[in-house]
């Protein structure tokens, strides 16, 4: 609906343009320039993006500035202050809603955002972000408007990246269009260059201590980690569904989680798996940032289960609180997920302020 209006927008933009001026800008004919996504994975398929929001260069571009910008916000913040990139485009400590914050890497092949999964599309995960007074910025969509119109470059951002006139356009276009540019740049926060990828594609070795730890996580006796976070064929590290992993045993308030959304009473305490990529640097840990270091969330799974209704059945040894693994083992584990880590990513400066 949406795009089709944004079609007939830029359809009507083009005629606009044609009828006033002898030569219309190039641009503005020829449309945006496709972005191709590339796919570092060969266990994986493509990414996907929506057929109304197509990846292209002045989309990202757009999405770029706007997410290091303040210019969005009533108190100062922009995009990158909770989501900063040296953390895996996170920041450390929750955010005034309490929650943890969670990482912008690989996102665009995820079916679910946030921690209950509340968004479906990654194209609209701003557009809350932009509702006004919202929790995150603070938002004020005509202070946005004036702001935006008085900038030096952002009219013409926002009409090479959608044929758009940003003086002309309806409050609810111009978020969707702000949302849109966001998704476009979150989709390129790709992410495929941890010591582990390295070793999988044959460059880098692992120590001893770091291989025990992986067996240990793909053990089913063992840690038994891979059901939930994936193994050498998935690089995203999640299996992108919802589980109750034993943190609490009573659940009340956003620790009801996926019951938040579906109100199935059999979603009550069970949180989207977090990706394990980068795993080091985005602490703390779990939805509500409760486990300090990896060292605690390791400690958490060997003995600090916590049973409830809807434990998930892969925690079974949760009657004697967990997977029992000695200090050595748990040492080997941290030091297996410390191998997720990908410094190309974090310091990436295409990915980084414009
Ligand atoms: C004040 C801190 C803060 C700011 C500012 C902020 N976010 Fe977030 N972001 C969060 C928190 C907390 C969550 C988790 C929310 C939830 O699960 O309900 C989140 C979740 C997300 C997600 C989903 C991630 C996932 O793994 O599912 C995306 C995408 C996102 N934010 C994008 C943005 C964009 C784009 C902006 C700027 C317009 C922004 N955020 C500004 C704190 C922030
Ligand atoms: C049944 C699925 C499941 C299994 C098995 C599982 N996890 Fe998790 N893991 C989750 C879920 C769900 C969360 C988020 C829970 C929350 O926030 O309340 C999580 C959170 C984490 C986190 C914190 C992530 C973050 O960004 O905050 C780490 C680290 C982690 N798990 C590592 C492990 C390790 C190591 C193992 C094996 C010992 C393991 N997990 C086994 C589902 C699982």
């Amino acid at each position: 609906m949406v795009y089709r209006y944004l079609i007939s927008f830029t359809a009507l933009f083009i005629l606009a343009v044609s009828c006033q001026k002898e030569e219309p800008e190039p641009t503005v004919e020829d449309g945006p320039t496709p972005y191709n996504l590339p796919n570092p994975f060969n266990s994986i398929p493509a990414m996907e993006e929506p057929d109304y929001n197509p990846t292209t260069v002045e989309g990202v571009k757009l999405g770029r500035k706007l997410y290091y910008d303040n210019i969005l916000s009533m108190n100062g913040l922009s995009c990158s202050s909770c989501h900063l990139q040296g953390s895996s485009f996170t920041n450390y400590g929750t955010s005034p809603n309490g929650l943890e914050i969670p990482p912008h890497v690989n996102l665009g092949w995820n079916k679910a955002y946030g921690w209950t999964g509340s968004v479906t599309a990654l194209d609209s995960v701003a557009l809350a972000d932009l509702e006004e007074g919202n929790i995150f910025l603070n938002a004020n969509n005509d202070t946005i408007k004036a702001r935006l119109l008085a900038h030096p470059e952002y009219p013409q951002l926002f009409e090479a990246a959608f044929g758009v006139d940003i003086a002309a356009i309806s409050e609810d276009e111009r978020k969707i269009c702000i949302s849109f540019a966001l998704a476009q740049f979150i989709r390129t926060l790709i992410s495929s260059d941890s010591k582990f990828d390295k070793y999988l594609r044959g460059e880098t070795t692992l120590t001893a201590q770091e291989l025990g730890g992986f067996d240990i996580f793909m053990q089913e006796d063992k840690g038994d980690c891979f059901h939930c976070h994936g193994d050498v064929y998935n690089p995203l590290w999640t299996d992108g569904l919802f589980h109750n992993n034993g943190l609490k045993s009573t659940h009340t308030g956003d620790d009801m989680g996926r019951y938040l959304v579906t109100n199935n009473p059999a979603d009550i305490g069970k949180f989207k798996t977090p990706t394990l990529r980068n795993i080091e640097l985005t602490a703390p840990y779990m939805h509500d940032g409760s486990l300090g270091t990896l060292e605690e969330v390791v400690a958490f799974y060997s003995f600090g289960l916590q049973d409830s209704p809807t434990i998930d059945p892969l925690m079974k040894k949760v009657h004697s609180g967990g997977a029992q693994l000695n200090p050595t083992e748990q040492a080997a584990l941290v030091a297996f997920l410390k191998t997720l880590t990908d410094y190309t990513f974090i310091s990436n400066p295409d990915l980084g302020p414009p």
